[in-house]
């Protein structure tokens, strides 16, 4: 039954979305150095603990029925009015990195329950149930891989493999989702696929705010090359040690970082590289440095030029490690191939922004996402809103109120199309 609003006229409320989505972000506030406002939940820590109660407050109050699997996926559903059809879904994740922003991830499934109070406060019903999810450890930041959680629910990883990750801090995953309340007891992998899954997310780059667009219709992610490097030199004494005796771990960590550099130049077009982290030991003013950690990102959306870069990288990394008379390993983080969108999931995404009024533009995704591992189980598609300066995972993230909402009713009407209103 609906209260006689036609659904394809429906928009959401920008402000109580706004309103949510500050709500969260106060769990765990950071301020950046601009005095931005941002968040910092690392994945199953104490604040994504409370955000996470949060936000399952809030689906609770929605009257969503709210199930916790075994890698504390959570998803809340909305009934459909036929019992056979499958989930809708919509959603995202909450964790944050360290330096984290307002909006990744969060807009996602806010957006879903923002869809939700909508569509019953004008009493209206779908076909198929809705369900609004976010995904554990969707950012990889202290567990790797990235989106961990949608990767187990789509059954790229086994259960038990994910549990006995271990974070950076040294904590094991499985344990820390005890520790937090949040290992579910409902299957995971999903017994069911959904009908189809559709995400919206902030873009994270600078091209739809460049070209002036409102909304982008994601076409795919690009492939992702996670490795861990440990160089393995020799400690000694920084004023007594010439320098033609030495094996410094140091050195050739930052000369493989400089490469990294100089390879995302040669390589041209889309290839991305990224030394985000690397540790040094003893980590003394006037030692050798006798071990390096460091990790290396690499991004493209040819899976052939990533293969390539991974090659390079591995060549000259033991070069570099023969020069100076070290020992280099290497371990995999995280692995994936560029994902392709379902086009049709692409070209409703596409058709209803313009509906809307929105200017709109095809575009990859160049952050990982818990759409990219939904598209293993069924059509899935995701829906972008600007990035003020194309800033992302920093405080100073920044999306215009108006593109949030642009966005959330975009989510809206696609759900909609999808779930078919009854
Ligand atoms: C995770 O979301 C990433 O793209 O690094
Ligand atoms: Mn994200
Ligand atoms: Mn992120």
């Amino acid at each position: 039954m609906s209260d006689g609003t036609d659904a394809t006229s429906l928009r959401v409320d920008g402000d109580r979305l706004l309103e949510r989505l500050e709500a969260l972000a106060a769990i765990g506030p950071i301020t950046g150095p601009d005095g931005a406002r941002g968040s910092s939940r690392l994945a199953l820590t104490d604040e994504d603990r409370d955000g996470r109660d949060l936000v399952v407050t809030w689906m609770r109050d929605l009257g969503l029925d709210v199930a916790i699997d075994e890698i504390g996926n959570v998803v809340g559903t909305r009934a459909g009015t036929d019992p056979a059809a499958a989930p809708v879904m919509t959603g995202s994740h909450i964790d944050t990195v360290r330096s984290g922003g307002r909006y990744d991830g969060n807009l996602g499934v806010l957006a879903g329950l923002e869809v939700v109070e909508t569509l019953e406060r004008h009493a209206v019903q779908t076909r198929h149930p809705l369900a609004v999810a976010f995904f554990t450890n969707e950012e990889g930041a202290r567990f790797q891989p990235d989106m961990l959680g949608s990767l187990v629910y789509a059954g790229g990883l086994a259960l038990e493999d994910a549990l006995d990750v271990t974070a950076i801090d040294g904590a094991t995953l499985g344990a820390e989702l005890r520790r937090i309340g949040y290992a579910g007891p409902v299957p995971c992998p999903a017994a069911r696929a959904p009908h189809a899954f559709v995400e919206l997310h902030i873009e994270q780059g600078p091209v739809l705010e460049a070209a002036a667009i409102g909304i982008g219709a994601v076409t795919g992610v690009q492939g992702i090359s996670w490795q861990e490097l440990t160089i393995d030199g020799q400690a000694n004494h920084a004023g007594t040690t010439p320098m033609t005796m030495r094996h410094d771990a140091g050195l050739v960590a930052g000369q493989i970082a400089a490469f990294v550099r100089q390879l995302t130049g040669e390589l041209g077009g889309h290839q991305v590289g990224t030394v985000g982290r690397m540790d040094l030991h003893p980590n003394l003013v006037n030692v050798v440095a006798s071990r390096a950690t460091m990790t290396v990102d690499l991004r493209n959306t040819d899976e052939a030029v990533l293969q390539e870069a991974e090659a390079r990288l591995r060549a000259r990394a033991s070069e570099l490690a023969a020069a100076e008379g070290v020992q280099v390993a290497s371990r995999v983080l995280a692995r994936f191939e560029p994902v392709s969108f379902d086009p049709l999931v692409v070209d409703l995404v596409e058709a209803t922004a313009r509906r809307l009024g929105h200017t709109t533009m095809r575009l990859p995704a160049g952050a990982g996402h818990d759409a990219q591992m939904l598209a293993r189980l069924c059509p899935a598609g995701m829906i972008f809103t600007p990035s003020a300066g194309g800033v992302s995972h920093n405080p100073a993230e920044h999306t215009a109120p108006a593109d949030l909402a642009a966005g959330a009713d975009v989510l809206l009407q696609v759900l909609l199309a999808l779930a078919q209103v009854a």
